[in-house]
């Protein structure tokens, strides 16, 4: 039997899940403060959910199969998609904006190596109906307010706008289709082939030139000026950068100033139309893109209306290694708070009705169930990082005592067992 793990997916152990947990209570935390509100997705859909406006890359990255009914089923990449279709089939009557925020794992064949999985889970959140460019401005700055709040460091918020090339590319007649292979080969960085494309495509050589000039543009807000000269005359990406420069103002309102625009962000799924953003920690290296999004179009291609959405998802498990690299300090707090140790097996019965007295008051208790001889249960309990242990004898229960031992100092007291139930608070510190 292959008992193997298959490749690119991965185990968590206790203390990895208690690191996950407090990262995606943060984020919860924080998202909500912006009134998101939270739901949940199946794992797998119809596989033409995702095949219709997903882009290029992801369709040949997907885990399809069929089930017992015939059925095409898709494992889902992404929840920008389930979530629209969400949308669709219950929310459309909802009051907007609606916002909402998701937390799951999501699946791509893609070629393992570090920070790039098969299995990996995504952060993310949707508003719908909300009106550019403050939603944006508000999304962008929730994004960057978690990261504070999680005190991560170095990381570069990087803005552009797919308004600007997608207008550039519709004045001189490009189709939808072939706009989407173009943001493709620009997100790939792959400049040889994109050049070939363009040229296939019998792009005049000034329009090429003024693509090739704004993919390479990254700078502060005052590269706008520069812009304008460059797309005089272009009235649709020109109004793509106004609103660009509103969301800018917005932004500044928001006190979200740390940001870097760049004109060469096209993102590898295919709904994006307008402002898109990606969050990079140079510190991961190849796979430093820890999050990305933008606003979409993808309701009304599902045959919904025609409505305002943005979205971002944080790639959970960079998230996680760009914390673990920095050595966050995690403040994992022990299994549990208190542990009850029988000293002789006639005090086995009265440790677990303790046991359970304190955990019904709120307590983290674990009690001997392994039968182990004292030493046995202290080095288990001292293994586990727990503070207190209350030593169970028979001599002194018949007393009405427990003895109450610090792990930390050593220090032992004998106590009424009444006070002990009377001391819950005491145990928590
Ligand atoms: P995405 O950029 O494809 O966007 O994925 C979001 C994040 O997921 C990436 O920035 C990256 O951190 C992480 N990620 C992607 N693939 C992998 C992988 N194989 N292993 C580990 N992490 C990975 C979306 O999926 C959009 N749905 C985001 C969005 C929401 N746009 C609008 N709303």
């Amino acid at each position: 039997m292959e008992l193997s793990r298959p490749r690119g997916t991965r185990d968590f152990l206790f203390y990895q899940m208690k690191q996950r947990k407090m990262v995606e209570n943060t984020l919860k935390r924080v998202f909500e403060s912006y009134a998101y509100q939270e739901i949940k997705t199946p794992i797998f859909e119809n596989l033409s959910l995702f095949t219709q406006k997903s882009g290029e890359e992801i369709v040949e990255q997907i885990y399809y199969f069929k089930d017992k009914g015939d059925r095409q089923l898709a494992l889902r990449p992404e929840l920008t998609a389930p979530v629209a279709r969400l949308y669709i089939s219950k929310l459309q009557k909802s009051p907007k904006p609606l916002k909402m925020y998701y937390f799951g794992s999501c699946f791509r064949y893609e070629r393992p190596q570090a920070g790039r999985f098969r299995q990996f889970w995504q952060f993310g959140c949707e508003i719908i109906g909300g009106k550019s460019p403050e939603t944006d401005a508000e999304m962008i700055t929730m994004a960057a307010h978690s990261l504070k709040e999680l005190e991560l460091e170095g990381f570069e918020i990087h803005l552009g706008h797919l308004g600007i090339l997608r207008g550039i590319l519709d004045e001189v007649n490009i189709v939808e289709k072939d706009q989407d292979h173009i943001m493709g080969l620009i997100d790939k960085g792959e400049r040889e082939k994109l050049l070939k494309f363009l040229t296939k495509l019998k792009i005049d050589d000034n329009t090429l030139k003024i693509l090739l000039e704004l993919i390479a543009m990254k700078g502060n807000p005052q590269i706008i000026g520069n812009l304008k000269k460059i797309l005089k005359g272009r009235e649709k990406a020109l109004n793509a950068l106004q609103e660009l420069e509103e969301l800018l103002e917005y932004l500044e309102i928001l006190q979200t100033d740390d940001y870097l625009l760049n004109l060469g962000i096209a993102r590898g799924l295919d709904y994006y139309s307008g402002m898109v953003f990606e969050i990079y920690v140079p510190s991961l290296g190849a796979q430093k893109q820890i999050c990305g999004g933008g606003t979409y179009n993808i309701i009304e291609t599902f045959g919904g209306e025609k409505i305002e959405s943005t979205g971002f998802a944080f790639g959970f498990d960079r998230l996680m290694s760009a914390l673990i690299s920095q050595g966050i300090d995690w403040k994992v707090s022990p299994v549990a708070d208190v542990f009850i140790a029988p000293i002789s097996p006639k005090t086995r019965k009265e440790s677990l009705k303790i046991a359970q007295y304190l955990r019904l008051s709120g307590i983290s208790t674990e009690v001997d169930l392994g039968r182990k001889k004292l030493k046995k249960i202290l080095s288990y309990a001292h293994n586990r990082g727990i503070k207190k242990v209350v030593l169970v004898g028979e001599r002194d229960l018949k007393q009405g005592k427990l003895t109450l031992k610090d792990m930390e100092t050593g220090e032992q007291i004998l106590i009424n067992k009444d006070e002990l139930l009377n001391q819950i608070d005491v145990l928590k510190k």
